[in-house]
């Protein structure tokens, strides 16, 4: 009876078409385009903790690792801290991340009460002055400690990096050099098709040569053909994102991790601003996320695509406050061509910055049309934002997943804000609610402290 039953229950979470009804309680706001894609965490519906974990783990464990992950997992296997699992069993995801409980989850999917971290930690003030009698929920606010990525609020760094002037561009923005990047499987031969449909299309002929395809040689074809048999494809009318993928293996990886690409990740057509609760224009709302929502599908503009792409989107306080910004007047003087582009702060700049691959990680060969699911192996070379030399085999491309630096905003520091402003100004800036709202038009508000305080403990 109860095999039978629980036969019955693993074939609807994994197999019904309409799990909508099964929905036990609505998602969190990370997870809400996969909600009903119960078998991405539930991957065996027998299986309880150590079967979600392992899903977690699969989505989310090379960023954390990336995030240089200050509580993993391995510290609290040591016996010695056992005693403080009592309370959190910080070994397993769930402990703080719960799912199905939209209400009581706090912002970043957290479902625990604010003070945790006073739980393992209520003796800091022994051998800290400066901690002493401030607040049992303060540790983890704005500027001062995160639990998972804490790479630019590290004692040493801060000390390392204090007293520098607010403003210095010391860091102009590499350029990607994609074209190492491309994969052999689908070369730019020319079939019979193109010629036609060059003859036929002039507009788009003349487009295509202007652009970066044109001149790589990537012939029509190149994308508009499905298979990898050149001698045998056919003119394909649409190509979508698993051509793109053939050629841009990390840019579609990345796409696909954040919450442009994650729907279509999970097998499902792509987010359309009507999914969400942000704000989008109203024009908008039925456009499907796709590479050529930024990205033309002839003529490739990359300025474009960094601030007048997303703008035809999204339509929050915090976008449309970005052109009469300071950043969004160099943005603007860059576009009109008084300024070089590389001084400009774009909406890619801070949501899409550059990353280094010393070892990509990524199977190329497994990068062919219509398998979405790029084979993913560690790339223990990757990092954002700290020296981008691009060494004989590194890699610099654009990151394509737009959440890889956007909460705890912190993680936006090393690689975006330190190029150009002291990490004091940063930190600051990006803990005022209000400069965020106003897309950072003004000083901040509030001074934080904590680089004073691991300054003045250095000293002394
Ligand atoms: C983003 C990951 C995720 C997705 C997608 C998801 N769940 Fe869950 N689900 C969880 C987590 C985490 C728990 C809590 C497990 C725990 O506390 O041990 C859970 C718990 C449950 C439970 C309670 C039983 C149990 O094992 O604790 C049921 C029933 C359930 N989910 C059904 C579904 C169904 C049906 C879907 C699809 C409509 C779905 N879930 C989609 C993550 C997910
Ligand atoms: C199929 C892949 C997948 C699985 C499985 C998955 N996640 Fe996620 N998760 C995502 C994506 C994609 C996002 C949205 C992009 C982002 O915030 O990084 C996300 C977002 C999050 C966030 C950030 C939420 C926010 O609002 O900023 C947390 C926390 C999180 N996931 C934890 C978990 C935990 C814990 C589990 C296991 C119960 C889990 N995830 C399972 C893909 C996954
Ligand atoms: C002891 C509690 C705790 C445990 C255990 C925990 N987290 Fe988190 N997690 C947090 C908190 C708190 C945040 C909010 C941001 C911060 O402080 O780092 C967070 C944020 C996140 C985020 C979004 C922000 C970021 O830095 O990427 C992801 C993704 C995430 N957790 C995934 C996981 C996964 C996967 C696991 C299991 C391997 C896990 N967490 C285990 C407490 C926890
Ligand atoms: C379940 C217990 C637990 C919780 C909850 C917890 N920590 Fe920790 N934390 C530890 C342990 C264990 C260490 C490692 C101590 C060591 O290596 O000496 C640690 C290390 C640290 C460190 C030193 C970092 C490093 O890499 O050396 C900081 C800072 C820190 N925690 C802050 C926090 C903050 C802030 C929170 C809440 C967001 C928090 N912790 C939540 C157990 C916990
Ligand atoms: C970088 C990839 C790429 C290359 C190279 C390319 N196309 Fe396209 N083409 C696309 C995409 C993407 C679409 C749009 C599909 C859609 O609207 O969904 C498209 C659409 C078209 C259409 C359909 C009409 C339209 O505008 O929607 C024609 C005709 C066409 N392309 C002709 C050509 C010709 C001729 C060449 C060579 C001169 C060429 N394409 C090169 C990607 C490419
Ligand atoms: C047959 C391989 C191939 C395919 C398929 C392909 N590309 Fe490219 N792409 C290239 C090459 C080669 C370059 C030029 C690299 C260089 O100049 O360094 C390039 C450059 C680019 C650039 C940079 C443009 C610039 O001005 O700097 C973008 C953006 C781009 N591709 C997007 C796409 C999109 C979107 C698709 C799918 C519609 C696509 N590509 C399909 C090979 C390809
Ligand atoms: C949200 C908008 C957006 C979407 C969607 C998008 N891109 Fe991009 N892409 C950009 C921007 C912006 C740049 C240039 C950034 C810069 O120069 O600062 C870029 C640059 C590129 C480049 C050249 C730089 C590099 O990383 O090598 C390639 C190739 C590329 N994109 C491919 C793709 C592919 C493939 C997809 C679909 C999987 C895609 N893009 C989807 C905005 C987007
Ligand atoms: C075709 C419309 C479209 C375009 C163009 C577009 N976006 Fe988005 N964007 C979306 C949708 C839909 C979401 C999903 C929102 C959600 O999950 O609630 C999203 C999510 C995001 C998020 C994550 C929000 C969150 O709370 O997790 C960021 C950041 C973002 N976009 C930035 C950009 C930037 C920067 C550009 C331009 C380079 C851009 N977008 C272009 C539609 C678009
Ligand atoms: C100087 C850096 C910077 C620039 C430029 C910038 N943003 Fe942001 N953006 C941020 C930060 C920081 C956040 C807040 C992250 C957090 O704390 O939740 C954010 C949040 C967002 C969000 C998520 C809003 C939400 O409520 O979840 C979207 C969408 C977004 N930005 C789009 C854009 C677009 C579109 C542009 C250009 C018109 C842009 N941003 C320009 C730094 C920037
Ligand atoms: C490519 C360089 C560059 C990057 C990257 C950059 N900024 Fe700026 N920022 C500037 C410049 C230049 C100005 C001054 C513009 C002016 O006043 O003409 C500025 C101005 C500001 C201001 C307004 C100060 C005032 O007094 O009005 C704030 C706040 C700010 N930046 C915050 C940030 C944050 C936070 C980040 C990272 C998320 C960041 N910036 C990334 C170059 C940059």
């Amino acid at each position: 009876m109860t095999l039978a039953i629980a036969g019955y229950f693993s074939f609807v979470l994994l197999k019904a078409e309409d799990k909508s009804e099964l929905l036990i309680g609505e998602a969190s706001h990370g997870h809400f385009q996969i909600e009903l894609a119960c078998s991405s965490c539930h991957t065996d519906a027998f299986g309880g903790g150590e079967v979600i974990q392992s899903a977690c783990v699969d989505c989310h464990g090379d960023d954390l690792a990336l995030a240089h992950d200050s509580h993993p997992r391995k510290k609290f296997t040591d016996p010695r801290n056992a005693d403080l699992l009592e309370v959190i069993d910080a070994r397993q995801c769930v402990s703080c991340h719960t799912e199905h409980q939209k209400e009581q989850t706090h912002p970043m999917g957290v479902t625990l009460p604010e003070d945790y971290c006073y739980h393992c930690h209520q003796d800091i003030g022994e051998s800290r002055l400066s901690h002493q009698g401030l607040a049992f929920d303060s540790c983890a606010s704005a500027g001062c400690h995160n639990y998972h990525d804490n790479r630019a609020l590290y004692e040493d760094f801060l000390v390392e990096n204090s007293g520098q002037p607010w403003l210095q561009v010391v860091a102009r923005l590499a350029d990607s050099n994609h074209a190492a990047n491309q994969a052999p499987t689908r070369l730019p031969v020319q079939i019979a098709d193109s010629q036609v449909q060059r003859q036929q299309h002039d507009t788009i002929t003349g487009q295509w040569l202007l652009s970066a395809h044109g001149r790589a040689g990537v012939d029509c074809a190149g994308c508009h053909t499905q298979g990898s048999d050149m001698d045998q494809a056919e003119w394909l009318e649409k190509p979508g994102l698993a051509q793109c993928q053939s050629c841009h293996a990390l840019e579609t990886r990345g796409y696909l991790d954040g919450k442009h690409g994650m729907k279509l990740a999970a097998g499902f057509s792509a987010v359309t601003p009507q999914d969400s609760t942000l704000q989008f224009q109203s024009q908008a709302l039925h456009e499907p996320q796709g590479c050529t929502s930024c990205h033309g599908a002839h003529d490739f503009d990359t300025q474009n695509a960094a601030v007048g792409a997303c703008l035809s989107c999204h339509d929050d306080e915090h976008s449309r406050a970005f052109l009469n910004s300071p950043h969004g007047r160099l943005a603007q003087a860059a576009i009109d061509g008084s300024k070089p582009w590389a001084e400009a702060v774009t909406c890619a700049t801070c949501h899409m910055p550059r990353m280094t691959h010393k070892n990509p990680g990524l199977n190329f060969a497994a990068a062919t049309p219509g398998n979405l699911s790029l084979e993913k192996t560690v790339d223990g070379g990757a990092s954002l934002g700290e020296g981008h030399e691009a060494t004989e085999n590194a890699v610099i491309s654009v990151v394509h997943n737009q959440n890889l630096t956007l909460r705890p905003n912190e993680k936006m520091i090393r690689p975006v804000c330190m190029s150009c402003h002291s990490l004091e100004f940063a930190i600051d800036a990006l803990a005022d609610e209000t400069l965020i709202r106003n897309n950072f038009s003004g000083n901040p508000k509030q001074h934080i402290e904590s680089v004073d305080w691991a300054v003045k403990r250095v000293k002394h």
